[in-house]
């Protein structure tokens, strides 16, 4: 039998969802919240937590927070007022499986709690991952039709059949990771555990110990013998994230790792083989950094066997529309709330906005929109001044790599101005025609062209409607 815990200050909560799930078969407890509720469920044994957020005694964050680490494989769902939906969203950031908004629906909550039951019972019998997470991890998460996508998908078909280092670049928020992990499940090491370490958290010596691991003793705090990431990843893949951001000293290890296929526990004499495919991932010039001195050169080729380059958002802008509704059904499922639709003008001004965090960036857009707006249809007003009113300087083009087109260029400054006219113009034609320096008919020619529909066009008040230029 299945236990479950409820912490929650409202008794007649805690008296309807005990009635609920024992009637469903489950063993029910419930703790009174207070500032030592972790002390008794530090000493329980249960299967899933369900916990108020906001409780006078003790926050359920806090909970959340100690649970990740005294008991990290048991899921928690957590119960918000309506009011406080982003600290929701917050919860789900440090762990949380899931979140109900008060009232709730007890169908849906017993969904809920019946999927974290499956997911803790699959993850005590070790049989998650292997198939599932190899269907999690394929082309499926990774949403973009455009050209540039499809080369990326291609690329990597391609390389997963080789077992050759991979430097996987580009700027940050592209899918730098994702794209390692589909590399990897598309691979023969599949099977094998996929490791990813960020080398830019970590100080040089700590960074030395995580990747090659330890022996007790070799240092104030070794307390016991540790495996490195390297080990951890044995005839699987190990990716080391920000690979840029490492100091020469530590390259020099890790390329010497890489040379002989061996490491070595820091204060250790073993030699250890490892049998790893290794991905390295940077938001960094490494040539640049090179000739700054700060990158050895040895190891960037050794690294660059293979190299894909992640393009960013803003040279892929028909994707926008495929993320945005992914993420969309994503939030909307996540946070329990009614589908929405953004109005055509907003995905105009995503198309316009530049992306500097690209994909993270537009996620992380749709992820605030869908926890704060109660309107079903999204206009622009609601969306961040950044993406509302974007310079009005021309940014110069990122360069003329492969892929640039003038024609498309030009369009999209073209289609940024003119939807900053309609929003400044409250969409009067005439008044944005004014703003933009063009005849009405100009004016009306390109909304056409670009599909920028009519918004609630007016015609222009007399007759005074002639092409000026
Ligand atoms: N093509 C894509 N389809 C769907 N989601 C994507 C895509 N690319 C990126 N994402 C999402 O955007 C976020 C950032 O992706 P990821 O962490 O892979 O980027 P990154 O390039 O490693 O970024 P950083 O350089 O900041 O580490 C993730 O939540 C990821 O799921
Ligand atoms: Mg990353």
């Amino acid at each position: 039998m299945e236990t479950i815990i409820i912490i929650d200050d409202e008794k007649s909560i805690v008296e309807l969802l005990t009635m609920v799930f024992s009637k469903e078969g489950y063993a029910v407890k419930s703790f009174v919240p207070s500032g030592r509720v972790m002390d008794s469920l530090e000493k329980e044994d249960f299967d899933l937590l369900i916990t108020d957020i906001r409780m006078p005694q003790i926050s359920g964050m806090k909970i959340l927070k100690q649970m990740r680490t005294a008991k990290p494989d048991v899921p928690i769902i957590v119960i918000t007022a309506y009011g406080s939906i982003p600290q929701a969203v917050e919860a789900l950031k440090e762990g949380a499986l899931d979140y109900v908004v008060k009232p709730f629906n007890l169908d849906e909550l017993k969904i809920l709690v019946r999927n974290g039951l499956e997911r803790k019972r699959l993850k005590d019998e070790n049989i998650l991952l292997k198939k599932d997470l190899q269907e999690i991890y394929s082309f499926e998460q990774m949403i973009g039709k455009s050209k540039a996508m499809k080369e990326i998908y291609t690329l990597i078909e391609k390389i997963a059949t080789t077992d050759s280092t991979t430097l996987i670049s580009g700027e940050s928020g592209t899918g730098k990771e994702l794209a390692a992990r589909a590399l990897h499940f598309q691979s023969r090491r599949r099977n094998g555990p996929f490791v990813t370490l960020n080398c830019a958290a970590l100080p040089e010596n700590l960074l030395e110990s995580e990747l090659f691991g330890h022996v007790r003793g070799s240092f104030t705090g070794a307390i016991a013998d540790k495996r490195g990431m390297f080990e951890v990843a044995q005839r699987g893949t190990l990716l080391l994230d920000e690979i840029g951001e490492t100091t020469p000293w530590t390259q020099v290890k890790i390329l010497r790792a890489l040379q002989d296929r061996k490491v070595r526990r820091v204060g250790g004499t073993e030699e250890i083989s490892i049998d790893v495919r290794i991905i390295c991932a940077t938001n960094q010039d490494l040539k640049k950094r090179i000739e700054e001195g700060k990158f050895r050169e040895e190891l960037f080729y050794r690294i660059n066997v293979i190299s894909v380059e992640m393009p960013p958002l803003r040279r892929r802008i028909e994707d926008i529309p495929l993320l945005v509704s992914h993420f969309l059904q994503k939030y909307c499922r996540r946070m329990n709330r009614r589908m929405k639709r953004f109005a055509p003008e907003v995905i105009g001004l995503f198309e316009a906005y530049g992306w500097p965090g690209n994909v993270r960036e537009l996620e992380n857009v749709v992820e605030r929109i869908v926890a704060i707006e109660d309107r079903e249809t999204i206009t622009p007003a609601s969306l961040p001044p950044e993406i509302l009113h974007p310079g009005r300087e021309v940014k110069a083009p990122a360069g003329l790599d492969p892929g640039f087109n003038l024609t498309a260029y030009i369009d999209e400054i073209s289609k940024r101005y003119i939807l900053q006219a309609l929003q400044s113009a409250e969409s009067n034609l005439k008044k944005a025609a004014d703003l933009l320096g063009l005849s009405y008919r100009s004016l009306r020619y390109l909304i056409e062209k670009y599909g920028l529909k009519e918004h609630q066009a007016e015609p222009p008040a007399g007759k005074a409607v002639e092409e000026g230029r």
